[in-house]
């Protein structure tokens, strides 16, 4: 049985900027009476103007009747005064983002509404543990994180601090449902689940930009074309800004006591010193000022089609590989799996990358002739694939290597001999820290992968992928990562360390 809050049940919101409109939207659209409070004189109002113009807006597309459009404007009221809010059932507190401020405001709600009332917040990086001690019945109060922007992001994360009761929580839960939204449920620890796990995709690229593995445009496209993200991590923290997202690193470094995993980049903050902020100051990764043109990825010119290629196994690289190869009517053979041997191409050997390097693979293989590839979330379909060479493979050999992948098909960019390429190492880390995650008891595997795929759109969950990969592939990869850095960063998630024992995954 839902405990969603009736329709009749008044939804309070606080803060009507960019959060509290969006959130006062999806309540009205929800079939909930509406009250906005703003303590900028007229910012409710106008923030309710501009929701009915929504409405209509989406009547004139079709997508409401045009009496269920101005049913919905209809249903939100500005008011003036904390007091106005005593019916309400639920507030949505989205003010600005600062502890003292939201204890102060949570405090004086206590007082205004009645005793059945949840409070909630939207916090993105506050403790709800924290702003709850100031309450006298801090059980009512909960997060209740909606994402930017909130009509139209389906993630909510319903986030339980120490005092919150179950019941409060599955109140949220169902009413964020009923508005059409998908939850999740999260444990209140910073970051909560999508800030928490989202940061190895910008540490990780940050990483092999600060050790010359690539630029960043090269390095964007591989996310992108090989990954599946739907933008590369520079150009989404050009978007995001880096005021805001080195923020959001250092504060769940902090939180987290300065761990490894967490730490942030010198980059980030030569940027935020030099006012390079991003799209919005003109200047970040990229260049945004007018007549400026976006740099290409770095990739290596069409080489010749190498004479012998030989693919390996049945792995889904190999076989997607043979599919590419064929389609393109380049001539190849098969043979039974050897060892970790993907293809050879002349004197090349093609493997996928295990987080070492490939100079060191070389070495620990005795293959000389050793060219590492990245991972991409489907072989069949990636369009471009990175590349690492070691330094004993002669240029006849790489360029055999390089043929091969482009006679597939493929966009090749060649990167630094950087441990782990980018694509990998990247999932691997997004994969400990969601497996931290659910080892810690934050949320439930589901949830993870449901938050990173609605909250920030990644192609594919990373405990998903993760599987998908293999979790003794992960694991191994991250191993390498620990040997090269000698970083506590790279430590291994418990949970994946036990599921490659059971012999288990994450599904
Ligand atoms: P905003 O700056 O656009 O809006 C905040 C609004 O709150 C302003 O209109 C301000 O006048 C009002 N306000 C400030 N103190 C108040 C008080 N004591 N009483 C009543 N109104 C008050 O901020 P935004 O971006 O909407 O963020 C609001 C909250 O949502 C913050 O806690 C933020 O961390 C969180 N959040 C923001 C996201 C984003 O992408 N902007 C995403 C998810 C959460």
């Amino acid at each position: 049985m839902t405990q969603a809050l009736s329709q009749n049940a008044v939804v309070a919101v606080i803060g009507a900027g960019a959060m509290g409109a969006g959130i006062a939207q999806v309540a009205a659209a929800g079939g909930h009476p509406v009250k906005l409070l703003d303590n900028r004189p007229g910012a409710a109002a106008q923030a309710i103007e501009g929701i009915r113009a929504q409405f209509e807006k989406m009547a004139a597309r079709g997508k409401l009747s045009a009496e269920a459009a101005q049913a919905a404007g209809a249903r939100l009221q500005a008011v003036g005064q904390v007091a106005d809010l005593f019916d309400a059932a639920l507030v949505v507190e989205a003010i600005v983002e600062n502890l003292q401020v939201k204890q102060t405001l949570f405090k004086e709600l206590e007082t205004a509404v009645s005793e059945g009332c949840i409070l909630a917040s939207n916090t993105s990086s506050i403790s709800i543990t924290a702003i709850g001690a100031a309450l006298g019945n801090p059980q009512r109060l909960a997060g209740l994180h909606f994402f930017n922007p909130a009509p139209l992001m389906a993630l909510v994360e319903v986030v339980s601090g120490l005092a919150t009761a179950p019941d409060v929580a599955s109140t949220l839960y169902d009413t964020a449902l009923a508005w059409g939204k998908t939850p999740v449920h999260a444990k209140s620890t910073p970051g909560f689940i999508v800030n928490r796990v989202a940061r190895s995709y910008y540490a990780e690229a940050l990483r092999v930009l600060t050790e010359g593995g690539a630029d960043c445009a090269t390095l964007d496209a591989c996310c992108r074309e090989s990954g599946g993200f739907r933008m590369g991590p520079f150009e989404l923290m050009d978007m995001i800004g880096h005021d805001v997202n080195f923020a959001v690193t250092n504060s769940v470094w902090r939180a987290f006591f300065n761990d490894p995993r967490f730490l942030p980049s010198l980059i980030q903050q030569d940027l935020v010193d030099a006012g390079f902020l991003g799209k919005k100051s003109g200047r970040g990764f990229y260049d945004y000022q007018d007549g400026a043109s976006k740099p290409l990825p770095t990739t290596v010119p069409a080489l010749a089609r190498p004479h012998e290629i030989v693919l390996y196994g049945q792995s889904a690289a190999a076989q997607a590989l043979a599919m590419r190869l064929q389609a393109n009517n380049v001539s190849f053979t098969q043979a039974h799996a050897l060892g970790d041997t993907l293809a050879t191409a002349g004197s090349a050997t093609l493997r996928i990358t295990d987080g070492r390097t490939a100079t060191r693979c070389a070495v620990d293989t005795q293959t000389p002739n050793t060219v590492l590839i990245d991972l991409a979330l489907d072989y069949a379909k990636a369009t471009r694939l990175a590349v690492s060479v070691a330094a004993q493979c002669d240029d006849a050999a790489a360029n055999s290597a390089i043929g091969l992948l482009q006679a597939a098909g493929f966009a090749v960019s060649q990167l630094q001999d950087i441990p782990g390429l980018i694509v990998m190492r990247t999932v691997t880390m997004l994969a400990n820290e969601a497996s931290d995650a659910v080892n810690q008891g934050v949320c439930d595997a589901a949830a993870v992968d449901t938050a990173m795929r609605l909250g920030v759109n990644y192609p594919c969950g990373p405990l998903a992928w993760a599987n998908h990969v293999g979790l003794a592939q992960v694991s191994t990869v991250l191993g390498h990562l620990a040997q090269t850095y000698g970083e506590d960063r790279y430590r291994t998630s418990p949970l994946i360390q036990h599921h490659v024992f059971a012999a288990k995954d994450f599904s």
